[in-house]
């Protein structure tokens, strides 16, 4: 470039034009950020994948861009709580304040950890630069543990939590260490001491379902139609119980289209429709004495329309809509007042799914016995879901098909079948 400026034969008007195609690549260039790109880093250890997705979505990832000579203690995906930034809200903090606890401005290689002073090593973390932190307690105090283990804690006379340093991730010098830690740290000033003085802010139930994985089409679909703002007011009554079909579940549903694109009102039904206007933990829904729950959609109605009858089946919950039946596959947050489970299905109300409309072949009909051929099936009664279909009961044809199939997968291969027959009768 410089021999170029000097060489007489060239325009002023290319010199003009190479300094402009210089300034825009300079431009281009985040220049603030020649640090290191945390998440580009992470991306190769997908034991952080969890961790590494908490600092993007809370913008902490982007605060470190500009930054060098950093530690971050990381938490492998298997020593995060379920619902991190939940568990964090319990202790009265905010999940992206405590992550910053977890990024020590100091570059620091196993080999500055194995030489520790007996009186620890105080070193400042990227929270206490908020000022939100009290006094010093936005720094961690470094100390040899037994066994030569690094313990990390804050310096505050009643510490908060603390986490061993487990090993060494990767590197890259002198600008960022990956360090694993055994858990979350909470700085001091947010223990759970401090908040039962105060009321817990609300859980963010979206927040939740972001965190804990496999929830995004119910967390946008909640955040989207403003449902998720109408939980808090329950979360100081009675509490809330809300039912969560996994991204499976909507991927599952034949008529997706059709449910995403009813009107924003009558979507907002079927999600009030998929929460119970009380706490219910796992186990009090196990024991339930009144089956039919009024849901959060039932306010909005009339009594008696868009409840939800729970049931036992074999020892796990069943959800009955009257027209789909769903289970509680596993319980995503619990701590009272919310309760927050997954479920296999979306929960359609049979007030707005009418069985024999193509829209809710999400159902699934009766038995997989059932002649495919035989539109008249859509019509026999809907029998349980919970007692699959006596396999040696059927005609020849069917039983003969279905000799192999002695579990359950084989069993919802035949339905999935089914349903996708009775979707392509109903298109012709
Ligand atoms: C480290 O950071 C400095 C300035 O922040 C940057 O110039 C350099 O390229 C970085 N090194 C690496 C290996 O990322
Ligand atoms: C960091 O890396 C990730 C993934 O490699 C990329 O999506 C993101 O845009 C990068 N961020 C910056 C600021 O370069
Ligand atoms: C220290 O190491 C020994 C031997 O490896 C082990 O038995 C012991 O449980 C360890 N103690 C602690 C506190 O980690
Ligand atoms: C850090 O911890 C060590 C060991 O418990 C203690 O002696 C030291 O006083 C602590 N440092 C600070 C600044 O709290
Ligand atoms: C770390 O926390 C555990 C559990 O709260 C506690 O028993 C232990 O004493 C703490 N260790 C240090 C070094 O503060
Ligand atoms: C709840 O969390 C979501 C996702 O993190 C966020 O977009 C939303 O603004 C939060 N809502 C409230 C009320 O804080
Ligand atoms: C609720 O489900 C149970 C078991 O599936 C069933 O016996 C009961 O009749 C149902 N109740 C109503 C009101 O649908
Ligand atoms: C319920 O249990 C019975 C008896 O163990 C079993 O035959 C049936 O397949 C089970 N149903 C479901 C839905 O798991």
């Amino acid at each position: 470039m410089g021999r170029g400026l000097s060489a007489a034969p060239v325009s002023p008007r290319l010199v003009l034009g190479a300094a402009a195609l210089v300034l825009l690549a300079a431009a281009a260039l985040p220049s603030p950020a020649a640090g290191v790109n945390v998440t580009a880093v992470l991306s190769a250890f997908p034991n952080f994948a969890d961790f590494a997705r908490l600092l993007a979505s809370t913008s902490v990832a982007g605060e470190l861009s500009g930054r060098s000579s950093l530690t971050l203690l990381a938490v492998p995906n298997a020593n995060l709580p379920q619902s991190p930034s939940a568990f964090v809200a319990g202790a009265g903090a905010d999940i992206a304040d405590v992550l910053r606890y977890h990024v020590l401005l100091e570059y620091l290689s196993p080999s500055d950890l194995a030489h520790l002073s007996p009186s620890g090593k105080l070193v400042t973390t990227l929270f206490q630069t908020t000022g939100r932190a009290p006094s010093d307690f936005g720094a961690v105090n470094l100390t040899l543990g037994a066994n030569s283990t690094v313990v990390v804690r804050s310096p505050a006379p009643t510490p908060g939590s603390n986490a061993t340093v487990l090993g060494a991730v990767t590197a890259v010098p002198y600008n960022l260490s990956v360090l694993a830690v055994g858990g979350l740290i909470l700085p001091s000033g947010f223990d759970l001491a401090a908040s039962e003085t105060r009321p817990p802010p609300p859980v963010n139930i979206t927040r939740v379902l972001t965190d804990a994985r496999g929830f995004n089409v119910a967390a946008s679909m909640l955040q989207a139609s403003g449902v998720a703002s109408e939980f808090e007011a329950d979360e100081h009554g009675a509490g809330i119980t809300v039912f969560v079909p996994t991204d499976d579940a909507f991927a599952g549903l034949p008529a997706t289209d059709r449910l995403q694109s009813l009107p924003a009102e009558r979507k907002a039904v079927v999600l009030r429709f998929h929460v119970l206007h009380s706490y219910y933990p796992l186990g009090s829904l196990e024991s339930i004495v009144n089956p039919v729950q009024p849901t959060l959609a039932t306010e909005h109605t009339e009594a008696g329309h868009f409840t939800l009858n729970i049931t036992r089946v074999n020892g796990s919950i069943a959800i009955d809509t009257g027209i789909v039946q769903a289970s509680i596959t596993r319980t995503v947050f619990d701590q009272n007042p919310v309760a927050v489970f997954a479920v296999s299905k979306v929960l359609l109300p049979k007030e707005m799914f009418s069985r024999g409309d193509s829209g809710s072949t999400a159902i699934v009909p009766p038995s997989v016995a059932m002649a495919p051929g035989d539109t008249s099936s859509e019509q026999t009664p809907q029998t349980r879901l919970s007692s699959p279909p006596d396999l040696h009961g059927e005609d020849s044809e069917s039983s003969a098909a279905l000799a192999t199939a002695k579990g359950a997968s084989w069993w919802r291969i035949g339905l999935m079948y089914l349903q996708l027959h009775l979707l392509f009768l109903s298109l012709v």
